[in-house]
């Protein structure tokens, strides 16, 4: 029997399981489950005889597709992929796909849970500030960039993005206007959230020259990844600007000399928390179920990202 794994380090809710669950058995397959494994051998294992694998952030390197000799086809329940190494993917000739958006609407609010928090003093008493009228930039306007927009909307926020891959028409129609370079959104908005996938070209990105350009009182917000922010310019950044504050739930590999540094001024949340919903697990889940059982069953590729150009 067709057998798919659920291989989560970070569960989805149940709720979510047992949608997959349906719609793998429903098509005749098998479905097993391994969740918060403590140990490589453990995902090493369990993929061995698995058709087809549904995973989170977790790591799927070339080891894991040497082991998984049965494998056909990983389904990434979320949007970013820089988890899994493409490369050895289409080596072993597993197909690869994401859900994009499925998951969007749960990482935009938590942008605004962060913002909240953050503009009133990590909720110390002290007086803090309000969204509305604030400027507000959106790095890259996919999935989540498009959320982030139609929230703030409601908070009465000043939309800007930059996106060199959007068509600009698709801010206008949202109200949100287009600027023409990342260092024009950094030096006009105040506050600035990051939705950039981590690639050879964003890695390191948010850099000293840019963080620099914000006006006083500038908020960062990263729900996107760690790697798209060089650590060093963030440490200068917080040594050099007392108005600079950056809120997270990608915890930066200095987070505990930030939490200590800055407590005022620094915020992580304890875990990556941003799609971690139950509406955001059974949309992700139950999208990569059904991505796994068309294209096995019908050879549908529609979401496929390793398109040999790795
Ligand atoms: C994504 O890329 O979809 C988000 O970062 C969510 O990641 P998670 O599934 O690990 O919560």
């Amino acid at each position: 029997m067709t057998k798919v794994l659920i291989a989560t380090d970070k569960p989805f809710a149940p709720v979510a399981v047992k949608g997959i669950r349906q719609v793998v058995e429903d098509a005749g397959m098998e479905l097993a489950l391994l969740e918060k494994y403590t140990g490589k051998d453990q995902l090493l294992d369990a993929v061995k005889d698995a058709d087809a694998l549904i995973i989170r952030s977790d790591i799927i390197d070339a080891e894991v597709f040497d082991a998984a000799r049965q494998l056909k086809i990983v389904v990434r329940a979320g949007a970013g992929y820089d988890n899994v190494d493409l490369r050895a993917a289409t080596a072993h000739g597993v197909c690869v796909m994401n859900t994009p958006g499925q998951n969007a609407n749960a990482v935009a609010e938590l942008v605004f849970g962060l913002l909240v928090y953050g503009l009133r003093g990590f909720f110390s008493g002290a007086s803090g500030a309000e969204l509305k009228g604030k400027k507000l930039g959106i790095l890259a306007y996919g999935n989540v960039g498009r959320n982030v927009a139609r929230i703030a909307r409601g908070f009465g926020m000043e939309i800007y993005a930059f996106d060199p891959y959007a068509p600009a028409q698709l801010m206008e129609s949202d109200n949100v206007q287009a600027v023409a370079s990342v260092e024009e959104l950094f030096s006009t908005c105040r506050i600035v959230s990051l939705h950039i996938p981590a690639t050879a070209e964003t890695k390191n990105s948010i850099n000293h020259a840019l963080l620099s350009l914000m006006p006083p009182g500038a908020i960062v917000v990263n729900t996107a990844r760690k790697e798209v922010v060089d650590e060093a310019s963030l440490a200068g950044i917080f040594d050099k600007r007392p108005d600079f504050k950056y809120l997270t739930d990608v915890k930066p590999d200095i987070a505990a000399e930030l939490a200590a540094r800055y407590p005022d001024r620094y915020f992580a949340t304890p875990k990556k928390t941003g799609a971690q919903t139950a509406e955001a697990n059974i949309n992700a889940g139950i999208a990569a179920a059904r991505q796994i059982v068309d294209f096995l069953c019908n050879g549908n590729t529609q979401f496929k990202v390793n398109n040999g150009d790795v």
